[in-house]
This record gives C-alpha cells, structure tokens and sequence, in this order.
C-alpha cells in the first residue's frame, strides 16, 4: 500500500511550486483527512518556549496526580482491558468567544502569555488554512470562515495533554478511536515520542513525529459543508510504553449557533449527491487527538 503522509511546506505556496503544493493539500483533504505543516509562520522559539512550559506544568501541577489516579484506576480494572478512560492527563483553554485562561490559577503568568501568544498565532493560520481550502474547493474566499462564525464568532480552544508511561498498554488505549466533531484541528505534538495513528484503507497509519511541524486534521463539519468531499477520518493515541507524550491540540470549530449544511455550489456539482441534513453543534470539541 503506497502511504506517504501528506507534508507541505507553506513556503512554497509563495513560489513556483505553489500549484503543486495546493494539488498535495487537496489530495491530502480528500484521501487522508490530515496533513503536516512546515514553514507555518509560527516561530520556533514560541514553539520551544510552549513545549518547556507546557512539560514544566505537568510536572509541576500534574503528575502525581494522575499518576496516583491512574495507577487506582488500573489496578481496580478488568483484567481484559479499560474501555471506558483513556491515558491521558488534560485541560482545556477556551480563547474564543470568551478566554478562560484565568480559571486555571497553577498556571503561572509567562505560561499563560505564551499560550496566548501561540493560540493568536494557530487561529490566523486555522483562517489562512480555511481559505486555502476554499481556493480549492472552488467557494469564494471566507466562506468556510463564515460559515463557521454563527452569531458570536467561531469557537477557538486549545486541549493541552499529556501522555505518561504507562505500564500496561495492553490494557488500555491513550486516547480512543475517534473523529473530531468540531471544523479544522491544529496539533503541536510531541516530536520525540509519537503514538498518534489515523485510520487510512483499513489500517491504523502513524503520523510522524517532525521538529517544529503542525498536524492538521478536519472534522465533521468540515465533511459535512464539503458534502463528504473532504474527510473527518477516525485517530487515535496509543499509550507510551516509556516516555511522556505532550499533545497541544487547538479547534477551530463553528459557534455555538452557527448551522452547518453543505456548500449549496457542492452539492449542484456532486452529480446525483443527495444534500446532508444540517447539523446544530455546540462548538465544543468532544474528543481530541
Ligand atoms: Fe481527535
């Protein structure tokens, strides 16, 4: 089975190579639901300052509370396997409509301006990235954008997690298959220790770990509006084995009262394509990778 994961260098969408590299962008929306991202416009010294901090954190404030969570949780469990957690230690800031920064009083002030200053940065991309995706689907610039803004603007979170060792990954997954129900999902992930898989034609495929890259993966409602030409694919994370696992992962998702049906342009030229039914969401990620 040919499976290059899909990685494009946003550099090159200034250049000559720019066809080339939307023709791999609209590849990787129709046939993986994912791709990575280098020359994203994001430093890397923002990006190495939120991976110290972020892994500061969890060492700090969090550890060795999961850790005698988790140890309870395995102990009391089946012998055959946990189905109903996963291996993951988390929270969630919310940036958009309303920050809640605030509400987390363990994280210290250069952590918080650092998160700040990285989820500005993620949401302009998320947009350009929305954008690049209409050029390619033929829709007029903003569209996407706007189908995403509801009333109050689109919703914008960052999940940020981490995955300890565990010691019985036999037992129990990191995190559990899953599509993101939300719209365009963008993913700081650790580069040294992997375990993100996508399904792809029936196997479960590893997205590469790479220095200073985003992930990019697209959710139900992106699926939904393109009507089902671009795709929200099941991921999961496989719990490590040794080594801890960071994960930032920031949703781009429609507003609470935004209602998501398929580009009508879409439909008109799927031949024979019978239009979806519209989807209220409550722009809240339900799961994450
Ligand atoms: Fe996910």
């Amino acid at each position: 089975m040919a499976c290059s994961f899909p990685v494009l260098d946003m550099e090159k969408l200034r250049g000559k190579e720019r066809e080339q590299t939307m023709d791999l962008l609209r590849d990787a929306c129709e046939k993986w639901g994912f791709f990575e991202l280098l020359n994203h416009g994001i430093s890397h010294e923002l990006m190495d300052e939120v991976e110290r901090r972020t892994k500061e954190h969890y060492q700090q404030c969090r550890e060795q509370k999961f850790k005698q969570l988790a140890c309870k949780a395995l102990k009391s469990g089946p012998g055959t396997g946990v189905t109903d957690m996963d291996w993951e230690s988390t929270f969630f800031l919310r940036h958009l409509p309303v920050s809640n920064m605030s509400d987390f009083p363990d994280m210290d002030e250069e952590y918080r301006k650092a998160m700040r200053e990285f989820a500005t940065g993620l949401e302009k991309l998320a947009e350009r990235l929305l954008d690049l995706l209409c050029e390619n689907l033929g829709l007029e610039e903003g569209y996407l954008k706007n189908a995403f803004y509801g009333s109050k603007g689109p919703n914008f979170g960052t999940k940020v997690s981490n995955y300890p060792p565990c010691p019985r990954p036999e037992l129990i997954h990191g995190l559990r298959a899953h599509t993101d129900a939300g719209g365009i999902i963008l993913l700081f992930q650790d580069d040294r220790v992997s375990g993100l898989q996508l399904l792809k034609d029936g196997h479960w495929i590893d997205v590469p770990p790479m220095h200073h890259s985003i992930v990019v993966n697209l959710g139900d409602q992106l699926e939904v509006i393109t009507n089902g030409k671009y795709k929200s694919v099941l991921h999961r994370v496989v719990a490590p084995s040794d080594g801890n696992r960071m994960s930032i992962a920031s949703f781009y998702n429609p507003g609470g009262d935004a209602v998501i049906h398929p580009a009508p342009s879409l439909v008109q030229k799927d031949a024979g394509g019978v239009p979806e039914t519209a989807v209220p969401v409550n722009g809240q990620p339900t799961t994450t990778p």
